[in-house]
């Protein structure tokens, strides 16, 4: 019996590029819209771009500004076609695509504003449609489209060409899908403020373009990319029909390309070469398939799911599954911060130092207790000098209403207690949010209370943990403080707030997160500043003897073989940990939430340590009511 994906002629039915970074795919890409503008204008054409807004294409138009500034290119002779456009959103909103493609690109070239289209999202209901014929028809005067960018949204949607459109769909009015309208919920500022409608290219125009490029970076797009490239045609995924294009290229980074099958199941697609870590995939893989537990896989197993190969060099399945079986049982221990005075030959942390310095860098203050909330606790209890950095205040994740309420609390206690500083603070606020329009950035001390109370949630979350509060420090980085959703820019100060901590505190063990996440999240722009500080930190003594662990995100689940130290959570720890989460009380839903709607984040990191404890269980490791994990960092 061969496994079903094997018998499929071709997985990759996209032609795809895999780059090492989002920057890298950007320079490679601009290089390529340069060539075409030039020869284009060699021959006397101009050249029509059709461009998208949203995080993806971001570092592919700071690239085309750079080669704009510094490498003389010209846009003079360009024409753009804008993907879509929020229904009902006026061209000043902060969010509207309009003002995203002014800020994020054409006020950087020198486009002809007569040039630049992108649909009109304030044009009255009873004359949508002929506009949207009129946008057509503007791309045909124009010739048509030279290239056409995409990004990819979670619901495998090309420009807002949600689930169940048609392969021939025109530029339309669209419904959102509710999930597209949680991911923009942060952009928005709530996702009451997120409009329902929105007008679209439709998948028809789109594939008329000559050439299309389809780009998508991090972890969470993996899985709807796999399944735009590699799965049927069809209309529940409206990525699928770029099948049908003769010239489609996708660009991905590492992360994104996680789930394809060269990467994510490389036995099925050819020879692999079978190191520790792809031979611990393919076992772990193969319990996981067969429903059977790592010990109990036979050879016959093996040869019949693409792995006699892997038997072959081996031998027999026995010793394989052994091999296997060790590693991922020396993943787990209850002693995140090692075991003083033990061997640690087989334990993923070192027993020496008894005593670690310990930083947990959390990128918003509700990422630490979330992802690793019960292991803070043992190392906390276990001894170590634990401190917490709080790398951004996370005023964008309150919202107004909560600020409101606290102010008027605010308001009265200062009035009682005749502090005249605080009533005046207060008394800013309440009229900053009283002027403030749904969806505007917040003022200066709007952000200030907001920073505040997510402070105060931080510090209790921490004291549920059993951990001081005084082990917090509060980063407030500028590229979040001066910055918005989707446009952070890393600066030298941000940089150097954080390597002064390493180098204050020279630790032995620091836990972070962000690695692979969508890079434009406010989790991975954190990560890239850290990965920065520790560059600077290449020669400094305590370098060496420092491990960086990464805990992680909810987004998506964990390969097992990915996993190098594997935290166990008794009931009542697991217990105290939701507790913790659940304190972040800004970060609760608002309102009850009716099904369908993603569940409540504290359920989330719920749902994921168990299922990630089942997961070991099911290998036939011992069976823990959840799990805690960390991947070693840089990842092996
Ligand atoms: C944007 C667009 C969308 C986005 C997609 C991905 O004009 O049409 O299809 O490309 O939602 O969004 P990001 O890049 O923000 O992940």
């Amino acid at each position: 019996m061969k496994h079903p994906i094997q018998e499929e002629e071709q997985k990759e039915r996209l032609r795809t590029r895999v780059h090492a970074s989002p920057a890298a795919a950007a320079s490679a890409l601009a290089g390529e819209i340069r060539q075409l503008i030039e020869r284009n204008r060699a021959a006397g054409r101009p050249t029509v771009l059709g461009l998208a807004t949203g995080s993806t294409p971001v570092p592919l138009y700071r690239e085309l500004i750079r080669l704009h500034r510094e490498e003389g290119l010209s846009f003079r002779d360009v024409t753009t076609f804008n993907l879509d456009e929020y229904y009902g959103v006026p061209r000043t909103h902060p969010e509207s695509y309009w003002r995203f493609m002014h800020e994020q690109l054409f006020a950087h070239i020198d486009i002809a504003p007569e040039r630049v289209h992108v649909p009109d999202g304030m044009v009255p209901r009873e004359r949508v449609f002929a506009d949207c014929q009129a946008y057509e028809e503007k791309i045909r005067q124009a010739g048509g489209l030279d290239l056409q960018i995409l990004g990819i949204g979670r619901t495998g949607h090309i420009g807002f060409n949600e689930p169940g459109s048609g392969r021939e769909s025109r530029t339309r009015l669209v419904t959102l899908d509710a999930m597209t309208r949680h991911d923009a919920a942060r952009d928005f500022l709530g996702e009451e403020n997120v409009p329902r409608h929105a007008i679209t290219m439709g998948v028809g125009t789109i594939l008329e373009a000559r050439r299309i490029v389809l780009m998508a970076w991090g972890r969470a797009k993996a899985t709807i990319v796999a399944e735009a490239i590699e799965g049927p045609v069809r209309e529940s995924l409206p990525a699928s029909f770029l099948q049908g294009h003769a010239a489609v290229e996708v660009h991905l980074d590492e992360a994104a390309a996680g789930e394809l099958t060269r990467f994510r199941y490389p036995w099925l697609v050819g020879r692999v070469e079978w190191t520790p870590a792809t031979t611990l995939r393919a076992v772990t893989w193969l319990s996981a398939t067969l429903g059977k537990p790592l010990l109990k896989l036979v050879d016959a197993d093996y040869s019949e799911h693409g792995l006699a190969d892997l038997l072959t060099e081996r031998g027999s399945a026995y010793g394989v599954n052994i091999e296997a079986f060790n590693r991922l049982q020396h993943t787990i221990t209850g002693w995140p911060g090692g075991k003083p005075g033990t061997d640690d030959t087989n334990r993923p942390e070192r027993a020496e130092p008894a005593v670690k310095r310990v930083i947990v860098f959390s990128p918003e203050p509700s990422d630490d207790v979330v992802g690793m909330g019960g292991s803070l606790r043992r190392l906390v209890d276990q001894g170590h000098e634990v401190t917490i950095v709080y790398l951004t205040s996370g005023s964008f994740g309150v919202s107004d209403e909560e600020a409101a309420a606290a102010a008027e609390l605010i308001a009265e206690t200062a009035a009682h207690g005749g502090d005249a500083a605080g009533e005046s603070f207060i008394a800013q606020v309440r009229q900053q949010l009283q002027a403030k329009k749904a969806g505007q950035i917040d003022p200066p001390e709007v952000r200030r209370l907001k920073g505040l109370l997510r402070r105060g949630e931080a510090r209790e979350a921490l004291q549920v943990c059993g951990v001081a509060t005084g082990r917090a420090r509060f980063l407030d980085l500028p590229f979040y403080e001066n910055g918005r959703y989707r446009q952070f820019h890393i600066g030298e100060a941000d940089v150097r707030a954080v390597a002064a901590v390493l180098t204050e505190i020279q630790p032995h063990q620091v836990f972070a997160t962000g690695y692979s996440g969508d890079p434009g999240s406010v989790a991975a722009v954190g990560f890239e500043i850290l990965t920065r500080a520790f560059a600077n930190a290449a020669n400094a003594s305590w370098r060496a003897g420092c491990r960086v662990w990464l805990y992680r995100d909810m987004k998506g689940p964990w390969d097992p073989a990915e996993i190098r130290m594997a935290v166990p959570l008794s009931p009542v720890e697991l217990a105290q940990k939701l507790q913790a989460i659940y304190r972040h009380k800004s970060q609760r839903s608002q309102r009850p939430i009716s099904s369908g709607q993603p569940r409540e984040f504290w359920q989330q990191a719920e749902a994921h340590n168990r299922a990630l404890a089942d997961t070991y269980d099911k290998l036939g490791l011992a069976e823990y009511e959840a799990l805690e994990a960390f991947q070693l960092w840089p990842v092996r």
